[in-house]
């Protein structure tokens, strides 16, 4: 019979659960069992510490729920989502990049028409979103439909906010047969993530940002084409290149230009100035 000792403890973890019944869960848990091991041994864990974070993660539970996802947060913090969709989401250079979910996604969204406005009168600047859908060779995805979501001018999400019973500045807009979209909203401001819980606790211990450029969420699911999760930047935002999240690309930074009063690209009368991004989503084939 092997004893253990501080030598080769290791492998007889790895060993223990290179007996999983699925091989890629027995890959999983014996390079996790490999990689935790190793982080103990560099950095020399105290007992202390180890329980330190048994409390933070313990902490972390108890805050998630359905409509706050500490966890996701945490992840996305660390980097760790940005890496996990750069490994999965491999495009080619014409497709639009994927970027995180974010923890403040609410699925089932309600359906909107060219031109809608889903910030239904709440105050900001009214901002139009444009363009098309469309392949990698630039033919239009006929009826695509577009899941977009952003929080308000304070930088709130629906899903922060308890007892709502509406969508608030969230849609599904379904593209023209030619492709083209139109979604009408405010102007997205650039946002602090919370704060006031386990990851914003370990962010004050910092000297990172805790904020997020302004921008606008998409969700594109066709069928036949990779589900694209993304985001639009507002050109020249505060917080460009110090995203809390990681999620800023190059390629998702669009102007938002300033238009005098007038017809907006939706057709109708603006008798306020507004704000026009132009953004063509191209979608990979799955
Ligand atoms: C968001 O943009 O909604 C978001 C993403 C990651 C962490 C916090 C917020
Ligand atoms: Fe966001």
């Amino acid at each position: 019979m092997t004893f253990v000792n501080e030598d080769n403890i290791t492998d007889l973890a790895v060993e223990r659960w290179a007996t999983a019944h699925n091989p890629r869960l027995a890959q999983l848990m014996t390079a996790l069992v490999r990689h935790v091991h190793n982080f103990a041994r560099e950095v020399g864990l105290t007992e202390d510490e180890w329980m330190a974070a048994i409390e933070w993660l313990t902490e972390t539970g108890k805050i998630s729920n359905d409509k706050r996802q500490e966890f996701i947060l945490a992840s996305d913090v660390i980097g760790l989502s940005t890496l996990v969709v750069q490994l999965n989401n491999r495009f080619t250079a014409e497709a639009t990049p994927a970027t995180v979910l974010g923890p403040f996604y609410i699925d089932g969204s309600p359906p909107a028409k060219f031109g809608h406005d889903m910030s239904d009168g709440l105050p900001g600047i009214p901002l139009f979103i444009t363009g098309k859908v469309t392949d990698i060779e630039g033919s239009p995805i006929p009826g695509a439909v577009l899941d977009v979501w952003q929080a308000d001018a304070g930088g709130v999400y629906e899903a922060q906010i308890p007892e709502i019973d509406e969508a608030r500045l969230r849609a599904k807009y379904q593209a023209r047969e030619d492709g083209t979209y139109c979604v009408r909203t405010i102007a997205p401001r650039g946002y602090q993530i919370p704060m006031d819980g386990t990851v914003g606790h370990l962010i004050q211990k910092t000297r990172i940002s805790e904020f997020r450029p302004a921008h606008v969420h998409f969700l594109i699911d066709e069928p036949g084409y990779v589900k694209l999760i993304t985001h639009l930047f507002q050109e020249g935002a505060d917080y460009l290149d110090s995203d809390v999240v990681f999620g800023v690309k190059d390629a998702l930074v669009v102007p938002f230009t300033e238009q005098r009063p007038g017809t907006g690209p939706d057709g109708g009368v603006m008798n306020e100035p507004f704000l026009v991004a132009h953004y063509d989503f191209t979608l990979q084939y799955a």
